[in-house]
């Protein structure tokens, strides 16, 4: 619809001024979930293409977070076992999960080509990034 339209521009406007503003956000995206077939599916982003247009819930790191409904922050992607790499260039991601309405309906990904470069400030920064999103909703 013209108003989902509306909607994915201004996501995509946040990917943009995230990925620039931020030396260490290189690829920002937001996924949403499909309750009924338990999957995520990829909504606007700016960075690399990627192969994972739908993720399983539990799998991967954004998988993970579409079940336990909290933030993820990883310093280092070589230490998980549960991660799905989408680039070598990839080091650390973070991912925090968008409500509205208490519902858990998505996620914001972030990946960063340092290692461990997300603090709590991101966390809350994404928070509140997410809180603004929910608005759209
Ligand atoms: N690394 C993610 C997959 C999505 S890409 O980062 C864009 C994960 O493990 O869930």
């Amino acid at each position: 619809s013209d108003n989902n339209k509306v909607r994915d521009e201004k996501l995509l406007a946040i990917c943009q001024l995230l990925n620039e503003n931020v030396d260490y956000y290189n690829w920002v995206g937001f996924y949403f979930a499909n309750h009924e077939s338990k999957t995520l599916h990829l909504g606007p982003y700016v960075g690399a293409e990627t192969d994972h247009t739908v993720i399983p819930f539990g799998k991967g790191i954004c998988g993970q977070v579409a079940e336990s409904n909290a933030n993820f922050v990883v310093p280092d992607v070589k230490a998980q076992d549960n991660y799905i790499a989408c680039s070598l260039t990839v080091k650390s991601e973070i991912v925090v999960p968008l409500f509205v309405n208490g519902v858990n309906i998505g996620q914001i990904d972030i990946d960063s080509h340092v290692i461990d470069p997300f603090t709590e400030a991101d966390e809350r920064f994404l928070e509140f990034v997410n809180q603004e999103v929910a608005k759209l909703f």
